[in-house]
């Protein structure tokens, strides 16, 4: 079984700091300045229930999910957003911009945590089912995205990790890219916001002539 590329369907992907949160509404901003009507969202989440299933995954409880539960909750909330946001709007005529997707499962819980990659695609083809006809993949240095999200204080669950998680985490993202270069683009985010800005716009303007409503 292969997964459904939905042309109309960005997501945004990166390590902690890479710039994902600040980089979506422009994404959102390029797009809607071309008349395209646009659902931004994220992941976990993107949902009320995906949201709850984000509360439990990155707030600190005093029981922490097994890597196996980790995943499942993920793929839990990811199924409720396809199915309850991002596949509806689409059917409506929006684009939908994500603030992560399913690689940052293979990422995270496949190459940083090392869960069984054939159960992760066995999940994403089963349940998922569908892909972004676009990812793009903002890539920086651990020590800079790190020393980006220290300043925001409070770290979440996952945030706690350690360096060597995260250089994993990094090499899983570029892996993916390498494998899938045509739906993958690679940022290089460890420049200034607004260089970033620039490749992120271009990117999206090139590729969105392509995809725009009759
Ligand atoms: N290119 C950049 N250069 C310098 N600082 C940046 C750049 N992009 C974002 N920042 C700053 O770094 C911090 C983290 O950025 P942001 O929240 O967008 O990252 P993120 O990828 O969404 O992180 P997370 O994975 O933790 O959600 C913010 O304070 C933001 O203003
Ligand atoms: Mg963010």
């Amino acid at each position: 079984m292969t997964l459904q590329s939905l042309p109309r369907f960005i997501s945004l992907e990166g390590g902690e700091g890479a710039g994902k949160s600040t980089v979506i509404s422009l994404i959102t901003n390029t797009l809607r300045e071309l008349g395209e009507s646009v659902v931004q969202t994220r992941e976990p989440g993107g949902t009320p229930l995906a949201e709850e299933i984000r509360a439990l995954l990155l707030d600190d409880h005093d029981e922490a999910p097994v890597s196996d539960v980790e995943v499942l909750l993920m793929f839990a909330s990811r199924v409720q957003h396809v199915q309850k946001l991002i596949l509806p709007s689409l059917k409506h005529g929006a684009w939908v911009v994500s603030d992560r997707f399913a690689d940052a499962s293979f990422a995270y819980q496949g190459h940083a945590r090392g869960l069984d990659m054939h159960k992760l695609n066995v999940l994403n083809e089963e349940f998922v089912g569908v892909q972004p006809g676009l990812t793009l993949l903002l890539d920086v240095s651990v020590e800079t995205g790190m020393s980006r999200v220290s300043k925001r204080g409070q770290l979440d669950r996952i945030e706690q990790e350690d360096l060597s998680f995260f250089e994993t985490v990094r090499e899983g993202y570029l892996a993916r890219a390498a494998a899938e270069p045509n739906r993958i683009r690679i940022i290089d985010a460890n420049q200034d916001e607004a260089s970033v800005a620039a490749q992120v716009r271009e990117i999206i303007l090139d590729y969105a002539k392509d995809h725009l409503s009759e």
